[in-house]
């Protein structure tokens, strides 16, 4: 592997050449990355041609290049957001000083379970969505599902550069095990439960870039403010290809709710099953389903853990800078939902332990922007259905909803009723049977499974028709 130019090999905006201890480490990486790639990265396609963007700089000309690439070729770069000059810690016990250039020492080992957290789940994704080539419903869609695994690739790059860079020995035994992890697996699965689920139909793919990659978004953004420097600036650039993946999950769905429609106006009819869509209500329960897991996935409404996140300076909140308050939130309350025997109320909880929480209502709120532009799709078709997002106390695992059981538009249900009603709102085996009968391969250019719309345009102003990975 010597004669390979790791600087060439891998772009990247941090002076890779010049520090010849992160070179090794990356190095020595690299061949294992590969090897985890092929191994659980997408299956049957390693050798096709893919039409993909690559960043290869961090300004609007560099950073989305497309050409034909194998995926094993693809060139996972290292990139960090342009530095601001004299960049200060802006919330914390820290407010004010100069932002960290190296990992501070009291705050360690939090940091690096912070990064290791988060880069957990970008090989997790990749490992979720490994079979869904084989079920495409274009070309369209196959390519953007590849770009997703990559960007997800270069994600876990991202991070891996944060712990080689600057955890020494303990960071590369945390890139390694990144690499060791299986979602799903049951020794050693991935650190967050929605990350060990399946992803076994393009609409559960979809809905996965929607709310889980979205969760990332928030996560990322968060990390973005970090009074560590470095984090900050590596989740700035990442922040630039998460917006595509969520554009992939809205888009994706939205296709489908727009063909059910066509469907529905077109046959005069609810049963739009027999015409080969996925009707509303299976999408409701999707959306159910995907929503509450994503939720878990922000931690318990109170959460000491997150306090301390925020008052060591390493973890802020969404928009951090643009809010208007002191930033060390000592003393400030935030409205948080709980529960008081069988009812859901509402309690002024500390700002600071209720942080997740606030993350959390930023992440409802634009889950319902997206939500909201679906029902446009469905009322231009003069149809009179909602989609809604489950309550946040739906089907949760963690916090203070996890010990009973809530129904979708919160109310505590007993065991009863959940047993009477579940089919109702989750996906049942029957559902998520008649969507695993749609996954059929379509591969023709231009040519679109029949369950879902044709893309509104096509990636890079390409023609409908265009072949956007080369099958042959
Ligand atoms: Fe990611
Ligand atoms: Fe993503």
């Amino acid at each position: 592997m010597a004669s390979i130019d790791y600087n060439e090999r891998i772009p990247n905006n941090v002076d890779l050449a010049e520090n010849r201890r992160l070179l090794r480490a990356l190095e020595d990486w690299q061949p294992k990355f590969l090897e985890w790639w092929k191994d659980m990265g997408p299956e049957g396609f390693q050798a096709k041609e893919v039409y993909l963007r690559t960043a290869t700089s961090v300004d609007a000309k560099g950073w989305a290049q497309f050409d034909y690439t194998r995926m094993p070729e693809y060139r996972w770069g290292i990139f960090l957001a342009e530095p601001e000059p004299g960049r200060q810690i802006n919330f914390g016990d820290h407010l004010g000083q100069p932002a960290w250039q190296e990992v501070p020492g009291e705050y360690r080992g939090t940091l690096r379970r912070l990064i290791v957290t988060q880069g957990d789940t970008e090989p997790a994704s990749v490992e979720q969505q490994r079979h869904l080539g084989r079920t495409c419903p274009s070309l369209y869609d196959l390519r953007n599902l590849f770009q997703v695994n990559v960007e997800e690739g270069r994600h876990l790059w991202a991070m891996v550069y944060i712990l080689d860079a600057h955890f020494g020995r303990d960071g590369r035994e945390e890139s390694e095990a990144l690499l060791q992890r299986r979602s799903g697996d049951h020794d050693k699965p991935r650190i967050l439960g929605a990350f060990n689920e399946r992803t076994p139909d393009w609409l559960s793919f979809f809905m996965f870039c929607f709310f889980t990659d979205r969760d990332g978004k928030y996560q990322l953004a968060s990390l973005a403010e970090s009074g560590f420097d470095p984090l900050s600036r590596t989740c700035r650039f990442m922040l630039t290809e998460e917006a595509h993946h969520m554009f992939v999950g809205e888009s994706g769905v939205g296709r489908i709710v727009q063909r059910a429609c066509e469907i529905m106006r077109e046959h005069k009819t609810d049963d739009v099953r027999r015409h080969g869509g996925v009707d509303l209500p299976t999408m409701q329960k999707y959306i159910n389903f995907h929503c509450s897991v994503s939720l878990d996935l922000f931690g318990s409404e109170v959460s000491t853990n997150a306090a301390n996140f925020y008052t060591m300076g390493l973890k802020g909140r969404f928009e951090e800078t643009k809010r208007k308050d002191d930033h060390r939130l000592k003393d400030g309350t935030y409205t948080v939902a709980t529960l008081a025997g069988d009812k859901i109320i509402t309690r002024e909880e500390g700002a600071l332990v209720s942080l997740n929480e606030r993350l959390r209502d930023d992440y409802i709120a634009d889950c319902q922007r997206g939500v909201n532009r679906w029902n446009e799709i469905i009322k231009s078709h003069g149809i009179d259905f909602t989609l809604t997002l489950p309550h946040r106390g739906f089907r949760r695992a963690i916090g203070a909803f996890a010990e009973v059981k809530v129904s979708p538009d919160g109310r505590v249900v007993g065991e009863a009723e959940w047993d009477a009603r579940h089919r109702d709102w989750l996906p049942s085996e029957e559902d998520q049977a008649y969507v695993g009968s749609l996954m059929q391969p379509v591969t023709e250019r231009g040519k679109v499974a029949n369950w879902i719309a044709p893309p509104a345009r096509g990636i890079n102003s390409q023609a409908a028709d265009f072949e956007y990975v080369r099958l042959g």
